[in-house]
């Protein structure tokens, strides 16, 4: 790829069409998830040839409960093999797994993996990847300002800074640039506080076809875009 003038510090995916991409192949719903999971850890190592800290990947929102649930125990399953079969890979590769969301209400072996992962990873210092597993933006917010109650902060302490600090992005910098495939242009509650100044960048293609080149195509168009944060 040609030289870029600057790459994003924080990269945040959300992966949609996967479904869609399934109809396409004349395949059931959860080979789309199959093919999307594997495209996920194939993102990753593409990504990390960048000078890219980063990566944070909407893989189950709080809404998609509302999905049939042999689709929600599927998506768990394949969410679950590929962090199992995968967690040595990134830990050689010196990744820093992390879990955005509510943890306690995803099935026992997602969590089991889950933790396993960032137990063993916690120490590494390359790219931090985030997985937004039953993540939900309000949800976080709320989450944030029952602890910051339950801590007995006084209202007169409470600015930006600390309510950041209760997020469950906590440490984590702010979202340079937002990625989402599939001709779906919401942002659907993801790291809602965390992308108030995101660039974003929308492509029909779909998440098991997003590839190194179209990972490409969206790292040009952040390198070309002015950033003014409110400035002139
Ligand atoms: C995204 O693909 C995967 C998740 C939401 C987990 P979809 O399942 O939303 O795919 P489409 O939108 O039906 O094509
Ligand atoms: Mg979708």
């Amino acid at each position: 790829m040609e030289k870029l003038a600057h790459f994003p510090n924080h990269v945040a995916i959300v992966p949609d069409g996967n479904g869609r991409w399934a109809e396409q192949h004349g395949l059931p719903r959860l080979k789309g998830h199959q093919a999307g999971a594997e495209n996920m850890w194939r993102m990753v190592k593409y990504l990390n040839k960048y000078p890219i800290k980063y990566v944070t990947l909407y893989g189950f929102s709080t809404e998609n409960w509302s999905r049939p649930d042999d689709e929600v125990a599927g998506l768990f399953h394949i969410l679950g093999e590929v962090i199992l079969k995968k967690t040595a890979e990134l830990n050689k590769r010196g990744i820093r797994l992390r879990h955005l969301g509510r943890l306690e209400e995803l099935p026992q072996h997602l969590q089991k993996a889950i933790n396993r992962a960032v137990e063993l990873t916690k120490n590494n210092t390359g790219m931090t990847l985030s997985l937004a597993f039953n993540y939900g933006g309000r949800a976080e917010i709320v989450d944030a300002a029952r602890h910051i109650m339950t801590d007995g902060i006084p209202p007169e302490n409470i600015d930006e800074k600390l309510f950041n600090s209760y997020l469950y992005t906590t440490g984590l910098p702010d979202v340079d640039l937002v990625i989402r495939t599939a001709d779906e242009l919401r942002l659907s509650n993801f790291l809602i506080w965390q992308s108030a100044y995101s660039e974003y960048y929308f492509t029909s293609v779909l998440w098991p076809d997003f590839d190194e080149k179209e990972s490409e195509k969206a790292l040009l168009a952040y390198s070309q875009r002015q950033r003014r944060f409110g400035r002139l």
